[in-house]
């Protein structure tokens, strides 16, 4: 496995992926590093979703590399590549409906190396930390959407990575489920020593979220800057227009 000195964090560099003629990525560079929380924005179809794809393992990238730390994730698929410390959340969050809520999160940490009483301990530690402590023995498959998108994202912690991915974690959600979702992201790096990167519709959840977003647009990376700085960018503002309206709050 190659190395390289002195690259920390998690990165792609000129990555593409093709699906047949359609040319999903074209060439993205993205730097993510550990203490901070990254957005990902751009119209539908930009890409967010593939790049996370390839991130993690799911799809392997047609063209470019990914490093962790220096070390390529080339090729690991997305076990291995969590094993190395890149987790995610999904767009739908695909718990196991039949376990209960705290036998989900103990599942991710024993399948991260713990043993069964520290795995339990995580996922208590977790399940207070979302609010959820009293819904602990409840069938995750009984659960409402804003609970179980957060259940989500603690699973993933419960991997204990170096990076986490969340694909539009608050899409779904009202307003009020959306501002405590973005103080629960914001405290992530510092709590969990973990990098964030944040895909994300809602413009007040990256606000409030994010210093530092990422912009692409029909595959490849348009801008990156303060969400302030991406609202008043120009180009941004133009990627966005004609699109459809649940993007109208973007910008
Ligand atoms: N598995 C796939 N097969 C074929 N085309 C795909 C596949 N996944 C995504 N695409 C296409 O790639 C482009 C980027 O999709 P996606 O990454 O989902 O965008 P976003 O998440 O930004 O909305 C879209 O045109 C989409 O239709
Ligand atoms: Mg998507």
């Amino acid at each position: 496995m190659s190395t390289v000195a002195q690259d920390s964090g998690l990165h792609a560099r000129d990555v593409h992926v093709a699906f047949g003629g359609l040319k999903a990525l074209k060439g993205v560079d993205l730097k993510l590093k550990r203490g901070e929380v990254l957005g990902l924005i751009g119209p539908n179809g930009a890409g967010k979703t593939t790049m996370v794809n390839v991130l993690t393992g799911f799809q392997a990238a047609t063209s470019g590399d990914v490093t962790l730390d220096g070390r390529s994730l080339s090729g690991l698929g997305p076990r291995n590549v969590a094993r190395a410390g890149v987790a995610r959340s999904f767009q739908a969050a695909r718990l196991f409906r039949d376990l209960t809520v705290r036998q989900n999160l103990e599942v991710a940490g024993i399948g991260s190396g713990r043993k069964r009483k520290a795995a339990r301990a995580l996922a208590d530690a977790l399940l207070d930390w979302i609010g959820c402590a009293g819904k602990a023995n409840l069938l995750a498959g009984s659960l409402p959407y804003g609970d179980e998108r957060r259940i989500g994202i603690a699973r993933a912690l419960a991997l204990s990575p170096k990076y986490v991915l969340l694909d539009e974690p608050a899409s779904g959600m009202n307003d009020q489920e959306c501002d405590a979702l973005m103080r629960l992201i914001a405290e992530i790096p510092d709590r969990f020593d973990c990098g964030v990167l944040l895909i994300e519709h809602n413009m007040q959840v990256v606000m409030g979220a994010c210093r530092r977003v990422h912009v692409l647009d029909n595959g490849k990376s348009l801008a990156e800057g303060t969400p302030a700085e991406m609202r008043a960018n120009a180009e941004v503002r133009r990627a966005y227009l004609g699109t459809k309206s649940d993007h109208g709050q973007l910008i």
